[in-house]
């Protein structure tokens, strides 16, 4: 059993789900992200570019649980979503919600439909930077708050199934950073 698997199964309080994994490289990841800022003022090279990405193996991530990886410095989650979430997610009109643009790098400026935040068209995989979008807390997940998908305790934002604000002081929806699947059970960020 690997690591991934032994911790993708933990649910509960606040910080059970804030697993931080990732591929061997992550030391060296770590190491270039610290650098990142200073480095990239004088001189952004395809070497330091090239350190801002990081591949993920979600191979261990049963469907209804949450990897979270940490990335350029800031958790991102990854939720492999469960049938009712995808459905509950697809079923919200866009006047329905408070930010109705996607957040999504992979998809600038369109509406925030379910099928315009998940990684893949079936919509089982929702990838997001998990800071709270109102002062940058993290919130918690497996199905939290009042729309079954996140909440914010710092101040109470309620992100529904698809990481979109649906109550509380968060002005935006979780933003979906660059993303992509390399293969079936490889995410690379960045
Ligand atoms: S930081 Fe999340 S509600 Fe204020």
């Amino acid at each position: 059993m690997s690591h991934a698997d032994e911790h993708a199964g933990d649910h509960g309080a606040t910080r059970r789900d804030f697993l931080y994994y990732a591929t061997a490289g992550a030391g060296t990841v770590a190491a270039g992200a610290a650098a990142w800022t200073l480095v990239n003022q004088m001189n952004p090279s395809a070497d330091v570019q090239a350190l801002s990405s990081i591949e993920v193996d979600v191979s261990g991530v049963a469907v209804g649980t949450q990897l979270t990886v940490k990335w350029l410095g800031k958790p991102v989650f990854i939720r492999r979503r469960t049938e009712a979430e995808i459905t509950d997610g697809r079923a919200v009109e866009l006047n329905q919600l408070i930010d109705q643009d996607a957040e999504n790098a992979n998809k600038p400026g369109e509406p925030a439909l379910d099928e315009n935040r998940t990684l893949d068209e079936a919509g089982e995989w929702l990838v997001m930077i998990g800071v709270c979008t109102h002062l940058g807390c993290v919130p918690i997940g497996d199905g939290a708050g009042d729309f079954g998908g996140w909440f914010c305790p710092c101040h109470g934002s309620h992100y529904d199934t698809s990481g979109r604000i649906r109550r509380g002081p968060a002005p935006q929806n979780l933003h979906v950073p660059v993303a992509a699947f390399l293969n079936e059970t490889t995410i690379k960020l960045g």
